[in-house]
């Protein structure tokens, strides 16, 4: 998609409390968990208990998931491929004002796209992006079917349906790849939480 970019005769003014000094503040690094897979794969459930984890230890957390944003923000998007990019575009960039804020910001997006997410990579900023491919077999993301979704994708009902009619693909590079059909949520979330420590993310 062409740069959205209207704006002109803009000026950036540049804030006197520093990212660094809220992430002193805070104790932590304020950095994008980024979770992205299929529909079903656990990518909404897996954030919220690593985020209830992260509270506990006293981080300064938010997680944006996809179908909470598309009820606000992102209402005016579909699912078209331009769109979806769209979609992510935004969060992108609001994931990253979280960062700015001192903030971790976790989100849960399909977010099928690549070139979309290295996007959301570039605008965290360097080492500032954790993804994390929350990997499970559509059969299983089928099988599990939380929303009924698939079963109306399969009858037709639903078009562009991520698995089903529309792409996935697959991180090629994730800092976390995890296996949510072989894992229960509390070992995702302990696997999270090591490559974070791992990261010198968190302590
Ligand atoms: S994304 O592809 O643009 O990243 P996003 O994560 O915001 O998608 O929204 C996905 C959620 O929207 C799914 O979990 C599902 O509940 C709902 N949904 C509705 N229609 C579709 C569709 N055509 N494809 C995928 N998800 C859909």
């Amino acid at each position: 998609m062409a740069d959205k970019r209207k704006a002109t005769n803009i000026t950036w003014h540049h804030a006197q409390i520093t990212r660094e000094d809220r992430e002193r503040q805070n104790g932590h690094k304020a950095v994008v968990v980024w979770f992205t897979g299929l529909s079903g794969s656990g990518k909404s459930t897996l954030a919220l208990a690593v985020e209830a984890a992260l509270f506990e230890q006293g981080c300064r957390t938010f997680v944006l998931d996809g179908d909470n944003i598309r009820h606000g923000l992102n209402k005016d998007l579909g699912f078209s491929p331009e769109d979806r990019e769209e979609n992510i575009r935004r969060i992108g960039e609001v994931a990253a004002l979280f960062t700015q804020a001192g903030v971790t910001a976790m989100t849960a997006f399909i977010s099928p796209y690549r070139a979309d997410r290295d996007k959301a990579r570039a605008m965290a900023g360097e080492g500032c992006f954790f993804e994390v491919y929350v990997q499970c077999d559509l059969a299983v993301c089928e099988e599990r079917d939380p929303k009924g979704l698939y079963k109306k994708a399969r009858a037709g009902v639903i078009p562009e349906f991520t698995g089903i009619s529309a792409p996935y693909e697959e991180p090629l590079n994730p800092e976390l790849v995890v296996d949510t059909a072989a894992l229960s949520v509390e070992e995702s979330v302990a696997h999270v939480l090591a490559a974070l420590r791992e990261r010198g993310i968190i302590s």
